[in-house]
């Protein structure tokens, strides 16, 4: 088989996951094709949304095979990056769109990151009522995280995704070969979700992750299809069980409580949301630990598992810092948070827990070998 179609408990499923195993993207291209023309309304038009970047990337060896199966496409590139993920750039795609009198018969194709399938996704939910559209994330986060279970949306007076909506994309399409252009700054970041997600979910996981040591950050492609397989049904399961976010979901926000607060207090510029959550992880495990949730040699494991990827900046952020922004978190009652607390590897309990803790010294003893484990 050509993709393999990924099961996971829970029918109807939101959307179907395909992962194209070949390494060859041109393949992978007609793979694509062949699925567009499956999902296609009756005389609908297919609108082809990639970002710049990743368009020029992969024109020779994705898009222009891609545009040659539907050489009736209409082609938008899209400029990304956090910034541009805005109800301006929504308005644009909006312009384009009924510029080539796309109507509710339109089938969009969104080729990029998260911030691309998010706002693509999102345009795809509102133009005329919500049309039609497929996710193909081009990024570890995308592949593992942002690009499947049809969250959508835009950023919003300083605040992220404040704008958005559900909306399932009728297929989503992930093909670990487009990976191969990814900085490994981008890897890391996507790896820091992988780790999350089996430590949360599935140890087996971590096992591979593990096994395979820097593997993964030297493109290995197999490895990746393995990987983002794993992570893609995981995320699925607990998607199909809370498809609108209003308990199990939760859990996909293991170490982003931290996490989130200190990607905040560096400005959304010091450290990146994948290093923000590899710290978040650390502290996390740190916790579940001595809550007696976790072993000492799961915690052991874990923490090795991040310094042997190189999750971690160089530079350490302060707790004290980080707490003035865990405090303007809007699931803190109090001076009390929900935390998912992990343990053993695998499973989560959602528990009440005070700032006070989370930002305990012992659970940050970490920070004195960050130059010491890259
Ligand atoms: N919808 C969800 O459930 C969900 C979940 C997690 C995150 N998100 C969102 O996802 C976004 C982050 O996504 P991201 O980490 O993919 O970031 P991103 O979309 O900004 O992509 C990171 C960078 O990689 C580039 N890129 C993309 N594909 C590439 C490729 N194949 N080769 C080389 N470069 C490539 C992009 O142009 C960009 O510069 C955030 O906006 C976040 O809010 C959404
Ligand atoms: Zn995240």
């Amino acid at each position: 088989m050509a993709y393999r179609r990924l099961t996971w408990p829970g029918e109807p499923y939101p959307h179907p996951v395909r992962v194209a195993k070949s390494d060859d993207p041109q393949l992978c291209a007609g793979y694509l094709a062949k699925l567009v023309e499956e999902v296609l309304p009756p005389e609908g038009r297919v609108v082809i949304a990639v970002s710049r970047k990743v368009a020029r990337l992969w024109e020779k060896d994705f898009l222009k095979p891609l545009r040659d199966y539907r050489p009736d496409a209409v082609v938008l590139k899209l400029p990304d990056g956090e910034e541009r993920k805005n109800l301006d750039e929504l308005q644009e795609i909006y312009r384009r769109l009924l510029r080539h009198r796309i109507d509710r018969r339109g089938l969009i194709v969104a080729i990029g990151g998260g911030v691309l399938t998010d706002m693509v996704g999102f345009a795809a939910a509102t133009y005329m009522r919500g049309i039609a559209w497929i996710s193909v994330p081009t990024t570890l986060t995308g592949q593992v995280d942002a690009g499947l279970g049809g969250k959508t949306g835009v950023d919003f007076s300083g605040g992220k995704n404040m704008v958005g909506a559900f909306w399932q994309p009728k297929e989503v399409f992930l093909a670990p070969v487009l990976l191969g252009t990814l900085p490994i700054k981008e890897v890391r970041s996507g790896l820091a979700e992988v780790v999350k997600t089996g430590l949360a979910l599935n140890p087996g996981i971590l096992r591979t992750l593990r096994r395979t040591g820097t593997r993964v950050l030297e493109n290995d492609h197999e490895l990746l299809v393995k990987i983002v397989s794993m992570c893609a049904r995981e995320k699925m399961t607990v998607v199909a069980e809370d498809t609108t976010d209003k308990g199990r979901r939760a859990v996909l926000n293991l170490g982003h409580t931290v996490g989130h607060a200190i990607e905040a207090s560096g400005g959304f510029q010091r450290w990146n949301h994948g290093q923000s959550v590899a710290m978040g992880l650390m502290v996390i495990v740190s916790v579940a630990e001595q809550r007696g949730k976790m072993s000492a040699e799961e915690r052991r494991q874990t923490e090795e598992l991040i310094g042997t990827l190189g999750l971690l900046p160089k530079t350490a952020p302060d707790p004290v810092q980080t707490g003035r922004y865990l405090t303007l978190d809007k699931k803190m009652v109090g001076n009390q948070l929900w935390a998912i607390i992990p343990g053993p590897i695998g499973q989560t309990e959602i528990c009440p827990i005070g700032a006070e803790e989370l930002l305990d010294e012992r659970h940050w003893a970490w920070r004195q070998n960050l130059r010491r484990v890259r």
